[in-house]
């Protein structure tokens, strides 16, 4: 008996050196430690061997035993070390190696540009209010005093849709009638940003969909004074005291008297390009006085009220800020561009 169990023990051990991964490991196990393994098989006919060699045999049972589950177990740690050493060195994800950083997204120039407009219109009191970008031929012409036919309608080429009388809004003014309407009879500021779409001829300084902030006031007493005070003390904000801004008449059908406001060209620095159309200023917005017919079609009598409006381009802020030479690249998506402004 001492000797099966010295063979078995030698068997043990040299069937566990060639042992090459936890599948085999197992098989070892179950093979030698197992209920049905050799090992226990060999215990079990302890009870058949004479009483007097029982203690030696015993002692040895015990002795195998524990040298094997000893060996199992550091074969079984060895086995694992390995296992993981080799999915580390096969490239599978080495968990100490410090995390692969996540690209995160930055605002886009004319989003960073609106919100800049919004800070600087917010803290003269005027809040944000959001308007429809499908519009009908009512609230963006009929409404802003442009009725079928009326030769200002070709101000803005126009987009129209399927559905008969609808339209992409050619320019946020309609957003004039909808403030109007929600705030009657109350004094009110608000400013309507938002994208505007035009079918018009794409050049470096025009775009087919670009960003508008309509602006306008209704109240008692308000006047053209109150219109400049509000666009000087914008453009001095937004672009600085020493950049120069222009009013000069210009024709709205919804705005009497009409301005057009124009920035000093920081591409050419006055001398003229093809922005500026050799003239050294670039048209950023369209203003006025809100004509008695508008104010009337929101609902407010222009005999007790009065108000102004106004409407920004904000990449042409935009380019006007941060020199950009050419408006088609604000929506061209080449990154190149528009990390820039990350
Ligand atoms: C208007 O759209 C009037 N609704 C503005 C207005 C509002 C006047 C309230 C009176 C009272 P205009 O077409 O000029 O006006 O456009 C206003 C501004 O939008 C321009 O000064 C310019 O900054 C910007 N803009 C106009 N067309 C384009 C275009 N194709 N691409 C980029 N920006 C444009």
């Amino acid at each position: 008996m001492l000797e099966r169990l010295q063979g078995l023990r030698s068997q043990a051990e040299r069937e566990l050196a060639a042992v090459a991964d936890l599948g085999g490991l197992e098989a070892w196990r179950v093979a030698f430690l197992g209920k049905k393994g050799a090992l226990t098989l060999a215990l079990r006919d302890l009870g058949q061997i004479p009483s007097s060699e029982r203690p030696a045999v015993g002692r040895l049972a015990n002795e195998v035993k524990a040298a094997l589950e000893q060996a199992y177990e550091a074969r079984a740690e060895a086995l694992r070390r390995s296992a993981l050493a080799e999915s580390l060195t096969r490239g599978a994800i080495d968990v100490r190696l410090p995390g692969r950083l996540q690209a995160l997204g930055y605002l886009h120039v004319s989003t960073q540009t609106l919100r800049e407009i919004y800070a600087i219109l917010g803290q003269m009191g005027f809040h944000v209010l959001q308007s429809p970008e499908v519009e009908d031929d009512e609230t963006n012409f009929q409404l802003l005093n442009m009725p079928p036919d009326h030769p200002a309608r070709d101000m803005w080429s126009t987009f129209y849709l399927n559905r008969p009388g609808m339209l992409l809004r050619t320019h946020t003014s309609p957003g004039q009638i909808h403030a109007m309407r929600k705030y009657h009879p109350e004094p009110f500021r608000v400013i309507l940003p938002g994208k505007c779409y035009r079918y018009e001829q794409v050049t470096v300084r025009s775009e087919y969909m670009f960003y508008q902030v309509e602006g306008m006031a209704v109240g008692y007493n308000i006047t053209m004074a109150d219109l400049k005070g509000v666009m000087f003390s914008f453009a001095r904000q937004i672009f600085g005291p020493e950049r120069k801004l222009r009013f000069r008449p210009s024709y709205f059908p919804f705005t009497e008297p009409s301005a057009e406001a124009d920035i000093d060209c920081i591409l050419c620095r006055g001398k003229g390009c093809v922005i500026c159309k050799d003239s050294g200023w670039l048209e950023i917005l369209g203003a006025g006085m809100v004509h008695p017919a508008v104010l009337r079609n929101g609902g407010y009598d222009p005999d007790q009220y009065s108000g102004f409006a106004f409407g920004m381009g904000p990449e042409r802020i935009a380019m006007q800020k941060h020199g950009i030479s050419d408006i088609r690249l604000f929506f061209g998506n080449d990154l190149r561009f528009l990390q820039q402004f990350a």
